[in-house]
């Protein structure tokens, strides 16, 4: 030393916390996922506007969703339900592959009425009666009792899944921890996100 003071400074590297995505659901817990993306598509006509997802909530491009960290949600073996308009299938499938979920079958929900009766909605090339969820697998998830491949479920609110198909995952895959992804109602068992979680909670029917 020649005198001179030396004078210390402790730098300390910058931590940057960035929250988990889906919070408040729990980064690689979960061995069932139901996704209900909210998936931007075209309307086929003006008259349509109204009944256009964007007139209900946001929306995101099939590119954001397709980057959303699903992977980081599942525990290694795991079950992933992806719900799919029609027109957003080619979507739907290449979202699963870009979030590393095998592709394995679907199921139909066939929309009904409270009385039972199908109810058919509107549609360009084909008038809608029906929406799928497209069943995905990564790792081995233990084996379940297979679902049915088509199932009756009221339709309700614009987007709203049905009661019915929350029972049958329960009914098939009990045991499991369960995520539902992109939620508007608080349900026994799943752990919710959405920025509407919660926005159902407790209306039974109010389409
Ligand atoms: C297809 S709807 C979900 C419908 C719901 N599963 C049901 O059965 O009622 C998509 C939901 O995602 C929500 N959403 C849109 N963008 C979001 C974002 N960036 N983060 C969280 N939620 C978002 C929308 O507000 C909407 O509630």
């Amino acid at each position: 030393m020649n005198g001179s003071r030396r004078i210390w400074r402790i730098v300390r590297p910058r931590t940057v916390i960035t929250p988990f995505y889906f919070a408040p659901l729990v980064p690689r817990s979960y061995t069932l996922m139901a996704i209900d993306p909210p998936w931007r598509y075209r309307t086929w006509s003006e008259t349509n506007q109204d009944k256009a997802a964007s007139k209900h909530y946001n929306l995101m491009l099939t590119e954001d969703i397709a980057a959303l960290p699903v992977r980081r949600l599942c525990q290694d073996d795991a079950l992933v339900l992806v719900w799919a308009t029609a027109p957003m299938l080619p979507h739907a499938l290449s979202c699963m592959a870009a979030w590393g979920v095998a592709y394995q079958s679907n199921m139909v929900w066939r929309k009904v009425t409270v009385n039972g009766k199908v109810r058919m909605g509107l549609g360009f090339w084909a008038r809608t009666m029906h929406e799928q969820v497209l069943i995905g697998t990564v790792g081995k998830p233990r084996k379940i009792k297979a679902f049915p491949s088509i199932f009756d479920g009221v339709a309700r609110e614009h987007s709203r899944k049905p009661d019915e198909f929350y029972a049958l995952v329960d009914k098939h895959a009990p045991n499991t921890r369960k995520a539902d992804v992109f939620s508007r109602e608080t349900r026994a068992g799943w752990d919710a996100f959405g920025n509407e979680a919660g926005k159902y909670d407790g209306v039974i029917h109010a389409a």
